[in-house]
């Protein structure tokens, strides 16, 4: 198996850090983990893919299969709602991961994502084998780690030769039921045996209190997902709009979860953002409408720039899914630290009507659906989620984007969908003097009403495209001596690095009829 290309990833942690797409929140004060800050550029990509989400979804929703559009209207729901919500949904009891804590280095992690690997070696002057249960964390560079590992411990029990680590055959720290394997096995960041607990579920909903008493009463929940807001007003949007099944309910916000093992970058982080679509319809109409949105989902991800061979559908299998979903696929992407597999991006859930059924009966409001066309028929719709991450899908076009060209000038560039990217147009002025800047201010000041333009005029321009390629900006127009008589500028593509001639006054709507391309 090919290693999972943890260099890129290392690479393009930088440039978002360098160029202001992603910083490490709280960073001058050691940082906070699993908390990110979205710097200027990232903030501008993330509104990007948002508002090309909520404009695919609400304001232009695709047609359904009768050739119709689509009916899907907007919330924007409270991050903290009645504690009930969390009882009905299933998250208090049930939203909680298996953890496992480290006596010696107090850390904790998933459960699921520690592999225990046997590790043979023979001592010094001695013929016998002896072994070592060692654990790491699954994934990236776990072969690396185990070996380091068991090279040191080795070496502390006064040398000896390691024979080939077969990581292939390490089983889930999960799948370890005897109390004997558990008291030998050395922990991920550990140096003595037998000092992780068995796993404990641990509920990944971060607690906060409402009022002015911190007690059990005043107990409330950050919201885990954005979909439950959605059907507590359900019935809410049902009375005041027009809407009527097969109709959709869309949201983007932020969601918390507390989850044990943040990692890979932005991809699992406590505080990150959601995009989700609660699409209600009859019950016999449900499978037809998951097969649409699994469809369209997908569609939609490549029209964002995301190469095909890059995502995958992946149904998940009866027994693996939640109880009450009747069929769930996820949208998965090749990430650089899963590949050659792939990660998930979004998932689309037929979740039939039991977050309704639910909610009905703890609040015991009636939230059937009377169908007036239909002689009065009542029903709870069922329902079709498509749920992405929007702060993964903003790694997902960083990843999908990231480009290393070592004959270019820059080789580090961004190969960002050019609807999407932050900047759409950089205008430079050749030198700054003669005439030029105020040509190239006037043309930033116009444009920049239309489309995100950034004027730079300072250092060659060399440099100023090399900025450009790696904030990920499709088009730079510069303004030369020739500007000031033939009324035009010289535009340079981010892709091909080709250059043309385009009079000024063409230039809006040469860009925009690209960024419409
Ligand atoms: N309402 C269903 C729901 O929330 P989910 O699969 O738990 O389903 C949907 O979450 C999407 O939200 C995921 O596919 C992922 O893109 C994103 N997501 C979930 N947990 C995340 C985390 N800890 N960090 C970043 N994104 C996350």
């Amino acid at each position: 198996m090919p290693e999972p290309d943890t260099s890129m990833m290392s690479r393009l942690t930088a440039l978002c850090k360098r160029r202001g797409f992603v910083f490490q929140a709280s960073e001058i004060y050691g940082g906070l983990n699993g908390f990110w800050d979205f710097g200027p550029l990232g903030t501008q990509l993330k509104n990007n893919l948002r508002d090309a989400w909520w404009r695919d979804m609400v304001e232009c929703p695709p047609l359904g299969p009768d050739g119709k559009p689509l009916s899907i209207v907007g919330l924007d729901s409270s991050i903290i709602q009645h504690p009930k919500t969390w009882e009905a949904s299933g998250h208090v009891a049930g939203f909680a991961d298996l953890m496992v804590d480290c006596r010696e280095t107090k850390q904790r992690y998933r459960a699921d994502h520690i592999i225990v690997v046997k590790v043979l070696f023979k001592k010094k002057d001695n013929a016998t084998t002896y072994t070592m249960q060692l654990s790491a964390l699954d994934g990236d560079e776990a072969s690396e780690v185990i070996t380091r590992k068991a090279k040191k411990l080795i070496q502390k029990s006064g040398g000896g030769e390691l024979l080939p680590i077969n990581i292939g055959e390490g089983r889930p720290f999960t799948e370890i039921q005897d109390s004997e394997t558990l008291a030998l096995v050395i922990g991920p960041d550990a140096e003595n045996p037998g000092t992780l607990t068995e796993p404990r579920a641990f509920n990944l909903m971060f607690p906060t209190y409402h009022g002015v008493f911190q007690n059990e009463e005043s107990k409330v929940w950050l919201r885990p997902e954005t979909a439950q807001g959605i059907f507590l007003d359900y019935k809410n949007v049902l009375d005041t709009s027009r809407v009527k099944p097969p109709f959709g309910v869309a949201q983007v916000g932020k969601s918390f979860r507390n989850e044990v093992t943040p990692r890979n970058f932005i991809f699992r982080t406590r505080e990150f953002e959601q995009m989700e679509m609660e699409f209600f319809c009859a019950p016999e109409d449900g499978m037809m409408w998951y097969e649409f949105w699994v469809n369209e989902r997908l569609r939609w991800w490549e029209a964002q720039g995301v190469k095909k061979e890059n995502l995958y559908r992946h149904d998940i299998p009866d027994g693996e899914r939640a109880f009450y979903s009747a069929a769930t696929a996820d949208i998965e992407y090749k990430y650089p630290f899963t590949a050659p597999n792939f990660g998930e991006l979004e998932g689309v859930a037929y979740r039939t009507d039991y977050d309704l059924k639910q909610h009905q009966t703890h609040s015991k409001v009636n939230l059937e659906y009377i169908d007036q066309e239909n002689g009065n028929r009542r029903y709870l719709p069922h329902v079709i989620e498509p749920a992405s991450g929007l702060t993964r899908g903003l790694l997902v076009l960083l990843c999908e984007g990231y480009q290393y060209d070592e004959s270019r000038a820059s080789p580090e560039w961004l190969k960002i969908k050019p609807s999407l990217a932050p900047i759409k147009l950089g205008i430079f002025p050749l030198v700054n003097k003669d005439g030029m800047p105020e040509v190239a201010e006037k043309i930033y000041l116009d444009l920049r009403k239309h489309f995100t333009c950034q004027y730079d005029a300072k250092q060659s321009i060399g440099k100023r495209y090399a900025r450009m390629d790696e904030a990920g900006t499709p088009f730079c127009a510069t303004i030369d001596g020739e500007s000031l008589k033939d009324n035009a500028v010289t535009v340079r593509d981010r892709d091909t690095a080709q250059q043309e001639r385009v009079s000024i006054d063409r230039l809006r709507e040469y860009v925009e009829k690209k960024l419409a391309g």
